[in-house]
């Protein structure tokens, strides 16, 4: 059974599911693939979608009343996918932010433009009030792909690492896929999770993700990555260890 830490399964909150209708599909597709909880992660503070942390969980309760209505053993639980800006510290000071399941994990998204010259501070700030940041697909970022040794001083100041299933299966092209493949053989991935927006572009390809790395990284990093998911839902303590940045892994052929 497996535990989706990032996904728009909200209906008309984000760039996700569009309706209830579209939101029940996804959940039975997660059910399909052996999901059993998805923690519901909408965009806030991207300059397009600002879904508050009341917002969220008012969304949550009424999208597990349906599935229970409808006997889909699906469990959501409410998150966001917060993108960094200047103002995330006073959206966290307002009680706008909502942590993964209320945990101390908070799913950060970087601005695609790069990485803000803030951004050092602001982790700073974060891990001050004990929160531990969850940087989402870093395999999709420019700045860590020309320059890994900067995930690494991320991962070693304390940021965990989610890589999205759809990069490890090529869907965002070769480079992306060989990056996040890299990222999960030097241990700088943490979670493996959908980041499903729907059912036709951007589905859920966690099963597939997992079955693909039980190939390449073996079970025991398999079951890590389900160790990890849970975690953060129990608001557990994730144990890391990376491996030092290499370049020769990094320009290892895929699989
Ligand atoms: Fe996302």
């Amino acid at each position: 059974m497996l535990i989706d830490t990032h996904c728009h399964i909200l209906p008309g909150m984000d760039d996700g599911a569009r309706t209830w209708d579209e939101a029940i599909e996804m959940a039975q597709f997660a059910l399909s693939e052996g999901i059993h909880t998805i923690v519901a992660t909408p965009h806030h503070g991207d300059g397009r979608h600002d879904n508050i942390a009341e917002k969220v969980d008012l969304a949550v309760q009424e999208l597990n009343d349906e599935l229970e209505t409808r006997r889909i053993p699906v469990r959501i639980l409410p998150g966001q996918e917060v993108r960094v800006t200047k103002g995330l510290l006073l959206d966290l000071d307002a009680g706008c932010i909502r942590t993964l399941n209320h945990s101390q994990y908070v799913l950060l998204e970087l601005p695609p433009t790069g990485i803000p010259s803030y951004f050092d501070e602001v982790l700073y700030e974060l891990q001050v009030l004990g929160l531990t940041v969850i940087l989402a697909h870093p395999e999709r970022q420019l700045d860590f792909i020309v320059n890994p040794r900067l995930l690494h001083s991320y991962v070693e100041q304390g940021c965990l690492c989610q890589i999205t299933s759809q990069s490890l299966m090529g869907r965002f092209g070769r480079k992306i896929q060989k990056f996040a493949m890299y990222v999960c053989k030097s241990q700088l991935a943490h979670l493996i999770a959908s980041d499903a927006h729907n059912l036709a572009s951007r589905r859920s390809h966690l099963a597939e993700a997992f079955s693909y790395l039980e190939k390449v990284q073996g079970r025991k990093a398999l079951e890590r990555y389900s160790i990890n998911a849970a975690c953060v839902i129990r608001n557990e303590t994730i144990v890391t260890e990376t491996i030092p940045y290499k370049r020769r892994l990094w320009s290892l052929p895929l699989h």
